[in-house]
C-alpha cells in the first residue's frame, strides 16, 4: 500500500492513504463533489476517488482549500489510483517569516511568496517590517517614521555594498492588498514591530525616545546596536500605542509580534531614570526591566483584543507568564522556551539550526532541516509539543528576490511537512519535491538544486568557517557539523 501511495507527489504528505481499487486511472475527467461535513477535523479534509468522482469532505473553509489544492495536485498526475486519502494539520500555528527592514521585497514578489507558502499549507505569515536598518510600514501619526526611519545613507551586509541610498515603506493601501491576498489562501498575517531593541530606525526618526536622547541613524550594516527604547520614559509608552492602534487597525487578525529580542542593556544601566524604575520595582535585574516594558506593552494590546508573540530573550528576566504572551523561540535562553510550555505556554518553535533558512546549505543541510524532530526537546520537559512551527528567513545578505527564493526552497517545504505532519524519508521528500520545484519555477520561483542542497562535510567548511569568521564560536560550530 505504502510503496504505491509513495508515487503521490503531495507536500506536505497526506497522514493517512490509501489504495482502495483499481491502478492508473484517468483523473482529468472525474467529477468534484464537494460536502461539508462538521466531524472532520479543523482545517483537515477527506478525498475519497472512486474512479469517477472525486468525493471531497472537509470541516471548514481551510479544509475546503487544502483538499482543493490536493486534487490539483493529484490531478497533475494524469493517472491515479483509485484511493483515499484522510488528513489535518499537527500544529494550528504554521508559520513563515519574511524579513523586509533589512531588504525589502515588492509586492507581487511577496505574493509569490504567499501562494508558495499556502500551497505547502502553511497559516501564519510572520511579516518584520521594522529594525535597526529600516521601517518600512506606513504610520499616519508619526510621519518621520515613513520619511525618516525608511531609508538608510546606505548598506553595507558583508558582500553586499552599495553606497546608494536605500528606501523602502509599505503604504496601508498595500498591505491592505497583502492582507486580503493571504485572506484567500487561509492565510493570517502577523506583524513584526520590533521593541524595545533592534530600534535604531525608531530613534533616528524620534531621537526623544532612547534614553540618551542622542541622535541615531538608521543602521547600515548588520549587527546588535544600543539604540533602544528608554523604558522609564512615559512618552514611549505614548508613542507605541499610537503605532500599535494603527497597527491593530490595518491587521484584522489574531496576533501582533512585539520583537524583545538581542536587547542589549547597557542604555538602561546608563540611564538613571530605567535605573530608578529597576529600584523602585525591586528588580533583580534590567533583563527583568524588560520584562515589564513587554508585559505593559501585551497588556495594551490585550485590551485591544489582540494576543502577544515575543521572541524567547524576553523571558529572561522572569515576569512574563503563559497568560501574558506567546513565545517564539530561536535559539538559547536556557530551557526556559521549554519550561514555560510545560507550564502551559504557547511557544513556536523556529530552532536556529534547523529552521533558519537564510544560512547556506553547506551550514544546514537540508537533511538535517528535514529530519528535525520539534517536538523532541519539548517531550523531554513533560510539555508534549510546541504550539506552532515557523520558517524564519533573515535578509541582511539577501537583496533580491531570486537569492531569497534559492534559500528558502526547498526549506520552507520541508518545514511546512514538519508543521503539517505527515513525513515520510528524506529521500522520498526530494523525489516529491520535484513536482513542487516545477510548479514553483512556473510561478517565477527557482528553489535550491538538488546537488547543493546536502553537501559532504568537507565541502561544508568553507560556508561555516565563512559565516563564522570574526566570531567563531566552537558549541556552535559542533551544532552546525551535525546532519540531523
Ligand atoms: C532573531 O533571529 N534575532 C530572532
Ligand atoms: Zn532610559
Amino acid at each position: 500500500m505504502r510503496d504505491r501511495a509513495l508515487n503521490f507527489n503531495i507536500i506536505p504528505h497526506p497522514k493517512k492513504i490509501a489504495i482502495i481499487g483499481t491502478d492508473n486511472v484517468n483523473t482529468a475527467d472525474a467529477e468534484l463533489r464537494l460536502i461539508s461535513d462538521s466531524a472532520v477535523a479543523k482545517e483537515g479534509f477527506s478525498i475519497k476517488f472512486d474512479g469517477k468522482t472525486f468525493k471531497v469532505s472537509f470541516a471548514d473553509e481551510s479544509g475546503k482549500f487544502y483538499a482543493l489544492q490536493t486534487v490539483e495536485q493529484i490531478k497533475t498526475l494524469k493517472k491515479a489510483p483509485e484511493f483515499k486519502i484522510e488528513d489535518y494539520p499537527e500544529y494550528e500555528y504554521r508559520g513563515f517569516s519574511l524579513d523586509c527592514a533589512r531588504h525589502s521585497f515588492t509586492v507581487d514578489e511577496i505574493k509569490r511568496l504567499i501562494d508558495a507558502a499556502a500551497g505547502f499549507r502553511l497559516n501564519r505569515f510572520h511579516w518584520h517590517l521594522t529594525d535597526d536598518q529600516g521601517w518600512r510600514i506606513e504610520i499616519d501619526g508619526k510621519p518621520r517614521l515613513n520619511e525618516t526611519g525608511s531609508v538608510r545613507k546606505s548598506s553595507d551586509f558583508g558582500g553586499h555594498s552599495d553606497k546608494r541610498p536605500y528606501r523602502a515603506l509599505f503604504s496601508k493601501d498595500e498591505i491592505r492588498d497583502i492582507i486580503a491576498y493571504c485572506r484567500e489562501r487561509r492565510i493570517e498575517v502577523i506583524p513584526e514591530i520590533d521593541i524595545p531593541g533592534h530600534a535604531s530606525a525608531i530613534l533616528a526618526s524620534y531621537p526623544h525616545l532612547g534614553c540618551s536622547k542622542k541622535p541615531v541613524e538608521v543602521q547600515t550594516k548588520q549587527g546588535i546596536y544600543n539604540n533602544i527604547l528608554c523604558v522609564s520614559n512615559e512618552e514611549v509608552y505614548n508613542f507605541l500605542f499610537g503605532v500599535l492602534d494603527e497597527v491593530c487597525e490595518l491587521f484584522p487578525f489574531e496576533y501582533i509580534h512585539i520583537g524583545g529580542d538581542e536587547t542589549p542593556t547597557k542604555s538602561w544601566e546608563n540611564c538613571p531614570d530605567c535605573r530608578k524604575m529597576k529600584e523602585d520595582l525591586g528588580l533583580e535585574n534590567f533583563s527583568s526591566l524588560q520584562g515589564v516594558f513587554m508585559k505593559r506593552v501585551a497588556e495594551y494590546l490585550k485590551a485591544k483584543g489582540k494576543k502577544v508573540i515575543v521572541w524567547n530573550e524576553s523571558l529572561k528576566g522572569g515576569i512574563l507568564t503563559p497568560e501574558d504572551v506567546t513565545v517564539q523561540r530561536w535559539m538559547g535562553g536556557g530551557n526556559s522556551s521549554y519550561e514555560f510550555a510545560e507550564a502551559g505556554g504557547k511557544v513556536i518553535e523556529s530552532d536556529f539550526f534547523h529552521y533558519y533558512c537564510d544560512y547556506p546549505f553547506g551550514m544546514t543541510p537540508l537533511k538535517k532541516t528535514y529530519n528535525y524532530e520539534p517536538a523532541k526537546k519539548y517531550k523531554k520537559c513533560g510539555a508534549q509539543k510546541p504550539y506552532g512551527i515557523e520558517a524564519e528567513i533573515w535578509t541582511e545578505y539577501i537583496s533580491d528576490f531570486d537569492t531569497l527564493c534559492r534559500f528558502y526552497f526547498p526549506r520552507m517545504a520541508a518545514i511546512a511537512e514538519a508543521a503539517w505532519g505527515g513525513k515520510t524519508s528524506y529521500k522520498d521528500f526530494t523525489l516529491r519535491y520535484r513536482s513542487a520545484d516545477e510548479k514553483l519555477k512556473a510561478m517565477g520561483i527557482n528553489s535550491a538544486p538538488e546537488r547543493d542542497r546536502d553537501l559532504n562535510p568537507l565541502l561544508r567548511i568553507p560556508d561555516i568557517i565563512k559565516f563564522f569568521s570574526g566570531s567563531l564560536n566552537l558549541g556552535m560550530l559542533k551544532d552546525h557539523m551535525e546532519v540531523s
